[in-house]
């Protein structure tokens, strides 16, 4: 049985100067959560979002709040993130382990390893599910999906994009990520970056439940056409 379709808004296209009202336009529009993209210009080129404006979103709903960091040493951060009213934390695995020879310097992107440092991850998820948070692994589409993490997560978001910004063309070497984690993973199946009209039905056909998207719903005439209409793939 497919799980329904839960559509994510990715506030990084939101209006940040009528942030609440953006927030309520998604809400009426049936938006099942909201993805906030915390970035640190070092893990990923682009600076973002801090605790301080989760606090601050979390003040204008009470839907479910994903924070993806996408900064170094993410582990420091749990508490901060957990405290403003993050309800998901998501940990890119690309920040445990020796990184690939290509991104090791602080400017090159995107970040890789080969290898990921399992009980550091493990240590860090814990944490979150400790904090009563619920925790997600991320990959990025240079990363191969790590089955020996699946039991310690309640979620894996699939990237398919390099991460940074949004509006970047989909990668499909996300898909078959998506098939392999359908039939091996019962938690959520989350695919951010370049999702639309037409690559959301792949991406749903695939395996994915939680559809993020920032570009396409922001950009739209209808909030909730595209809501609606990303909602009701595999009804
Ligand atoms: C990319 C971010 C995404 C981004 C998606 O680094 O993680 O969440 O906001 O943007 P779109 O939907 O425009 O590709
Ligand atoms: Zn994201």
């Amino acid at each position: 049985m497919n799980k329904p379709i839960e559509v994510s808004a990715s506030v990084l296209s939101a209006d940040f100067s009528r942030l609440a009202d953006d927030i309520k336009r998604c809400e009426d529009a049936g938006i099942d959560r909201f993805h906030i993209d915390c970035m640190d210009g070092h893990f990923v080129p682009n600076l973002t979002i801090g605790p301080v404006i989760v606090e601050a979103i979390r003040k204008s709903t009470k839907l479910p709040l994903e924070t993806h960091l996408m900064i170094e040493h993410p582990g420091q951060y749990i508490e901060s993130y957990a405290k403003a009213g993050a309800d998901i934390i998501q940990l890119q695995v690309e920040c445990y382990g020796p990184r690939r020879a290509a991104c090791r310097e602080w400017n090159q992107w995107p970040k890789e390893v080969d290898q990921i440092d399992l009980p550091a991850l493990r240590t860090d998820l814990q944490k979150i599910r400790q904090l009563g948070k619920k925790a997600f692994v991320v990959i990025n589409p240079g990363t191969a999906v790590c089955e020996e993490i699946l039991n310690d997560c309640d979620g894996v978001l699939v990237m398919s994009v390099n991460p940074g910004f949004a509006g970047q063309k989909f990668m499909p070497e996300a898909l078959p990520k998506l098939a392999r984690l359908k039939k091996i993973f019962k938690g959520d199946i989350a695919i951010d970056g370049g999702i639309n009209a037409q690559t959301a039905p792949l991406a749903a056909k695939a395996g994915a439940n939680v559809l993020i998207t920032a570009s396409y719903l922001f950009g739209a005439p209808s909030l909730r056409d595209v809501t609606q209409g990303l909602k009701a793939l595999l009804k």
